[in-house]
């Protein structure tokens, strides 16, 4: 049986991918390590808790002693590390909790992993999931390829640009078998209301308004969590060693235009009156170092691996909006306690 480590599968993207691999996958031992923050929910992955296939284990990837006992406990044959800290807002709050987790948690599963491999690295493989926000700011043309210099503008992302530095490095020196993915924006299920698309759908659902960012003409490509998670799993198995794929939906959108549209098909199924949510609709002040636009050319994993998108955005954004709606329960859950400050913090 392979021993599969997945990071961060108690978050929104994790528990995508760590719910395809226990189910698809029943040869494989997956483990789930993730430390329960903020963004951590196990109700995101309750449907696969009992799973004989399956186990939790709470942990911080900040502790390089608890990572490094991990691994020789379990030996692991394979890691996907999607643990992070993942919000461009609360970095420009905190960025040192980004340093962490995101550079200093990623240098300590890649020392275990190293450690724990060296002696053969042969079917052995590290799989750093990464952003396309390491690659800075496009103006209103191009698309970034794997072959776009990174410029990271925020924290976030310059935490992440650094992780993606120590995955390449690690390979470089010292031969770790790694691959390493840039993914777009995602949306779907079990997505933490704080992002656009859940925040907007939640405050929507309450009649609260929707705090627009500056003048809400900012570019996003996004794609349905599912097929990220297909993405993945098919890098994981298949992509080649040392080699970067970038993901993305062939899919851009202004925010603001976004946001007309989720208002819309928001009204239909609250069976409000159309244009209700759109007087919700607030500009506020601007994110600073706010990047303008972000579009893949995911042309190489295409051709290579065969992957593309396998829902529309009018398909994936109904199967989203209908899933909010019919976890009221879950939505109220996660907005509930140390929500409520972030919310005052961020938006008053
Ligand atoms: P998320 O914030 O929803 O989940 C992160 C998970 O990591 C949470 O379960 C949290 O508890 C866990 N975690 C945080 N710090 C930890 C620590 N120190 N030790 C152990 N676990 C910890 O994030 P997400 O949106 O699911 O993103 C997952 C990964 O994908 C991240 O690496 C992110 O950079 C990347 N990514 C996200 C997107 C997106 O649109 N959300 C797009 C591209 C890439
Ligand atoms: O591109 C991939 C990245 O996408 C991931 O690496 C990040 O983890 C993920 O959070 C996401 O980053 P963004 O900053 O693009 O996502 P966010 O949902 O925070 O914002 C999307 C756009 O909407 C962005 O232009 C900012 C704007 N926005 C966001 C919020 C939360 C608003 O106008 N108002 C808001 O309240």
């Amino acid at each position: 049986m392979k021993k599969i480590l997945i990071t961060g599968g108690a978050g929104f993207i994790g528990s995508h991918v760590v719910r395809r691999f226990v189910n698809k996958y029943p040869e494989y031992q997956v483990f789930n390590l993730d430390a329960l923050t903020y963004a951590g929910n196990l109700e995101n992955i309750k449907d696969i808790e009992d799973k004989s296939n399956y186990t939790f284990v709470k942990g911080d990837i900040v502790d390089d002693n608890f990572v490094n006992e991990l691994f020789k406990q379990y030996d692991f044959d394979g890691v996907l590390h999607l643990a992070a800290e993942s919000h461009v807002d609360r970095s420009i709050e905190d960025p040192l909790a980004f340093v962490k987790t995101n550079v200093i948690g990623t240098m300590n599963l890649l020392n275990a992993a190293k450690n724990q491999w060296k002696e053969n690295f042969e079917k052995k493989r590290f799989y750093h999931i990464s952003t396309d926000e390491v690659y800075g700011s496009l103006g209103t043309k191009g698309l970034f390829t794997e072959d776009t210099p990174y410029n990271p503008n925020s924290p976030y992302s310059a935490s992440k640009a650094s992780s993606d530095h120590f995955v390449r490095a690690y390979g470089e020196t010292y031969g770790l078998p790694y691959v390493l993915t840039n993914c777009s924006n995602n949306y779907g299920s079990y997505h933490f209301p704080e992002k656009l698309i859940p925040l907007f759908i939640n405050n929507i659902i309450n009649n609260k308004q929707l705090p627009v960012y500056g003048d809400g003409n900012y570019t996003r490509d996004w794609l349905f969590v599912e097929d990220h998670a297909i993405a993945i799993d098919l890098v994981f198995h298949e992509g080649k060693n040392h080699e970067t794929y970038n993901i993305g939906g062939f899919n851009e959108w202004k925010n603001i235009d976004l946001v007309r549209l989720l208002c819309e098909i928001m009204d239909q199924k609250l069976g409000r009156e159309k244009g209700t949510s759109q007087n919700l609709i607030t500009y506020v002040k601007d994110r600073p170092g706010h990047d303008l636009r972000y579009a893949i050319d995911a042309s190489k994993i295409n051709v290579d691996l065969g992957w593309k998108p396998s829902v529309t955005f009018e398909e994936g954004l109904e199967k989203t909006i209908n899933w909010y709606l019919n976890n009221e329960e879950w939505l109220k859950n996660v907005t509930s306690g140390a929500y409520k400050d972030y919310y005052q913090k961020q938006y008053s």
